[in-house]
């Protein structure tokens, strides 16, 4: 008996299909078409019921024949394929990865950074101090008496009233100066940046947090004219050689004389437009020449001593440099102004 009596089950074409399979995935395909539910094999013996007694045993026994050798087929090509892959798809090596976004510095960062510099340059150390103070630094030693109405000038956030010592959030880099002086010698050359907070109300300008930058320089023989020229050097290296700087009478308890210094309007080189007030000017912060009583109050003697001091708020800087406005911006915190810089 063979195969070929039934012409539905060509034996000798379905094994060379199966010895031409290349892939487990080919073989299961085969096994399902010959061997399946609704293969070959089980199509031809659904016919047998139909057929003549007489042919019935030829076409069953060429249907189990059938099935005996695709079964033994493919068993053995199963075993030399192995098990089915899940995906055979080759690794495409030159596609583009996801990456990853990178962060960078904040903008009060980077000109804190960039003042930094400026003054490094100028032969100046970096300090830091406490944004949690004492009266005595903040106010005090800082030629504050109690009482003084120049407090006032500051509006406070206290952390705790209590006696013998008030504890509240520096209203300003100043207390970092009585710090430095109580610590080191003369000459001094020191830059103090930090955050300092008020109790203010927010609006385009001012913000209860806010960070500033306070200079101090104490040594032999240091004069107004010192204190000039610095100012006019870091505001011209920050802004460029076009701006000028100005000094205005002014009072601070910790400086005697005390001056405003303002900037030539960066933004109409000092013609006047809605910026400045049409004055031409940018108040940028406050300076003088460092009390007598301040130098009394850490040790420092002040006929053999001369300094100059200066403050000023940091986000002014940028606010002028890149004309950002509310000063909120810094602090919010939104990625589209955060990457923008
Ligand atoms: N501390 C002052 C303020 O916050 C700014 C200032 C004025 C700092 C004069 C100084 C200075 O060092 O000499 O308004």
């Amino acid at each position: 008996m063979d195969t070929d009596a039934v012409p539905d089950l060509n034996l000798t074409a379905a094994l060379e299909a199966v010895s031409a399979a290349r892939s487990p995935e080919q073989l299961a395909e085969l096994r399902r078409e010959y061997l399946g539910k609704r293969g070959v094999a089980a199509r031809v013996k659904e016919t047998i019921k139909s057929l003549s007694p007489e042919d019935r045993p030829i076409v069953g026994q060429a249907v189990s024949l059938f099935t005996a050798k695709i079964t033994e087929a493919l068993d053995a090509a199963d075993a030399v394929a192995g098990p089915e892959t899940i995906d055979e798809s080759p690794i495409d090596l030159t596609l583009r990865g996801h990456g990853r976004k990178r962060g960078h510095m904040h903008l009060v960062t980077q000109c804190r950074r960039d003042l930094e510099d400026v003054f490094v340059s100028l032969g100046y150390q970096v300090a830091e101090g406490p944004e949690v103070e004492s009266d005595w630094y903040n106010f005090e030693a800082l030629n504050f008496p109690p009482g003084h109405p120049a407090r006032a000038m500051q509006d406070t956030l206290y952390v705790d009233l209590g006696e013998p010592e008030q504890v509240l959030l520096r209203t300003h880099t100043s207390p970092v100066q009585v710090r430095v002086m109580e610590s080191q010698t003369p000459p001094i050359y020191c830059v103090m940046p930090g955050r300092t907070y008020r109790n203010e109300t927010l609006d385009a300008r001012h913000s209860p947090v806010f960070h500033q930058i306070e200079g101090l320089a104490v040594d032999r023989g240091l004069t107004f004219g010192d204190l000039a020229g610095t100012i006019e050097a870091f505001t011209s290296a920050y802004f460029g050689q076009k701006v000028k700087s100005r000094l205005l009478p002014s009072y601070f308890p910790f400086t005697e004389p005390s001056a405003e210094f303002a900037l030539s309007c960066v933004f109409c080189d000092g013609s006047g437009c809605r910026v400045c007030s049409n004055t031409g000017w940018i108040e940028l912060g406050g300076c003088g020449m460092v009390d007598p009583n301040v130098f009394r109050s850490v040790g420092i003697d002040p006929e053999e001593f001369s300094g100059f001091a200066f403050g000023f708020g940091l986000e002014r800087m940028p606010m002028l440099r890149y004309g950002v406005e509310p000063i909120k911006t810094f602090f919010d915190n939104d990625v589209r102004f955060l990457t923008r810089y």
